[in-house]
Formats: C-alpha cells, structure tokens, sequence
C-alpha cells in the first residue's frame, strides 16, 4: 500500500531500490513504514535508505518493526554484529574475509536468515562497497529445461567451504573451529512458500550431492557467474549513515575486498527468517 510522501525507485536492472522521504524519526514513529519497507523488500530484494545517521539503539527499534532482530553479539547490544577486519573492533573479524566472496547468510544454519540491515558508521578509503545480485532474477532468467533438471539437485554448505579460499592451510584448530558449524544439505532450487523460486549459491556450496568433484564444482561456478554478471548486480557505495537492507531469501552479496587496518566499520542487525530451505 503506498505510504504518504514515501517514494521507491528502483536502482539495479534487477535488484535493489532506493527508498526516500524517510528519516530517523519517522522510521520509528510512523507505522505504516515497516510494512511498506518489508513489500518493497519482496519486490526489489535490496532497500538503500541515505543518510540515516541510525544509532545502534534506533537501528534495532526499527528492526523489531521489520521482524525479529538476532541477539547474540557478545558487544554492548546484542542485536548488533560489528563488521570490521580490526579484532578490537569486531569479535568475528577473522571470518570476514569469507565476506568477499559472493554468499547468503545462513545456509548452514537450519533456517537462512530472512534480511540483513546494515549501517555504515566508517567507510574505507578504497574498495568496501557491497554488491547484491538477485537469486530469484537468476533462477527466472533459466530456460524450463535446465529449470527441471537443477530442480532435482542437492547441495552440501559447509563454513569450511567459504574460509577455506582465504585460509587454505588451515592449523586443526581452525578446522575444528571451522566444523563446529554442521555441514547442510539444501535443494540447488528453493521453493519459497510464496510460490516464487531460487538459487541457492555462494561460497558456502562445497558440492553437488551425487556429481564427480569437477562436474560439481563446474556447475556451481558457472551458475554463480551467470548470477552475478555484471548487468544483474546492484553495487552501494557507502557513505557514513546509510542504511541497507536486503532480503537474504532472495539475494547473494559481498563486501569488495578493503584493507585489513581500513577505518571501515558497518553495524549489522540479522532478522530471523521461519522459511527452511525447500
Ligand atoms: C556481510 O556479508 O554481512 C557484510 C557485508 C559488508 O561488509 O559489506
């Protein structure tokens, strides 16, 4: 339903619009903005919202509208992950590298995370920006022979996969750390309870259940490539007090690789999904 003084034009060919006539206040006060964010998230898949300027308690009020916000960072606010390379600034930083490369939150948890909000409260002197490329888009653009057949394919995720590229040699104890996380097992095409459908596909798709390790690994780059060319990726540029928002069930992304001691520091809030994989 359109809400007053709201407007939503899209960005990408495929993914992602930018939403204005919104601010911090009235995201807070104004109830029918959450509804329109979240049928503006199905539509696009990703949502830019400039110059915020959100704090991490105002972030989080405004994700309890959009959803339920994930609790369990170990800083000041649990709802909120600190997304830097700087250990003393992020408590996960030694995974973030895995970021780099094009993936969807959550495919070795049991149920995929259903968005991510993201601000930026430093941005890098070069590289950081992130890209979104359309799952739904990438399964649409098939043609209805190769939709049959990848329908009947199975694909095992696994933390291990993503580290991996960035830490090929890794000690036993970042492989036990590394397979603390269980490997899944998930359809290549997901039928989401909307009736739409999707690729599943990033760094965390070690192989195709059932194909040689080449034929596998094949496939699932080729299908990453064609989801990911460059006419299908919505790129953001940052700039201190944007907020994004992508729905998670339905986009890949990745940060573009920054410097280890880049000043580069995004507040993130995950909204549990109630969709498994299927
Ligand atoms: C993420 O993958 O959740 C973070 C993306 C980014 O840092 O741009």
């Amino acid at each position: 339903m359109p809400v007053t003084g709201l407007t939503i034009e899209p960005l990408g060919q495929r993914v992602g619009a930018e939403i204005t006539g919104l601010d911090r206040e009235r995201v807070e006060s104004d109830p029918s903005v959450a509804g329109a964010c979240m049928d503006a998230l199905e539509q696009f898949g990703v949502l830019v919202l400039r110059g915020m300027g959100l704090d991490d308690s105002a972030q989080v009020r405004f994700c309890r509208r959009l959803g339920r916000p994930e609790a369990r960072s170990t800083r000041a606010v649990p709802e909120i992950a600190h997304i830097s390379l700087d250990p003393d600034r992020s408590p996960i930083a030694g995974y973030l590298q895995g970021t780099f490369d094009w993936h969807i939150d959550g495919t070795c948890d049991d149920v995929p995370a259903k968005a991510t909000v993201l601000t930026a409260h430093a941005v890098a002197e070069q590289g950081g920006e992130t890209e979104f490329a359309g799952t739904y888009a990438a399964y649409d653009a098939l043609g209805p022979e190769e939709q049959e057949r990848l329908a009947r394919l199975r694909v095992v995720h696994t933390f291990e996969a993503s580290q991996r590229r960035y830490v090929p040699d890794p000690t036993p104890e970042q492989m036990a750390d590394w397979r603390t996380r269980k490997p899944m097992e998930h359809p290549l095409v997901w039928r989401h309870r909307s009736g739409r459908r999707s690729l599943v596909l990033g760094a965390t798709a070690d192989h195709v259940v059932g194909l040689e390790p080449e034929a596998s690994r094949t496939l699932l780059d080729d299908l990453l490539e064609r989801a990911t060319s460059v006419d299908q990726v919505y790129r953001h540029t940052w700039s201190v007090g944007d907020t994004v928002i992508w729905d998670n069930c339905g986009v890949l992304h990745r940060a573009l690789p920054y410097r280890a001691d880049s000043a580069r520091e995004m507040h993130r809030t995950t909204l549990l999904g109630d969709e498994p994989i299927q």
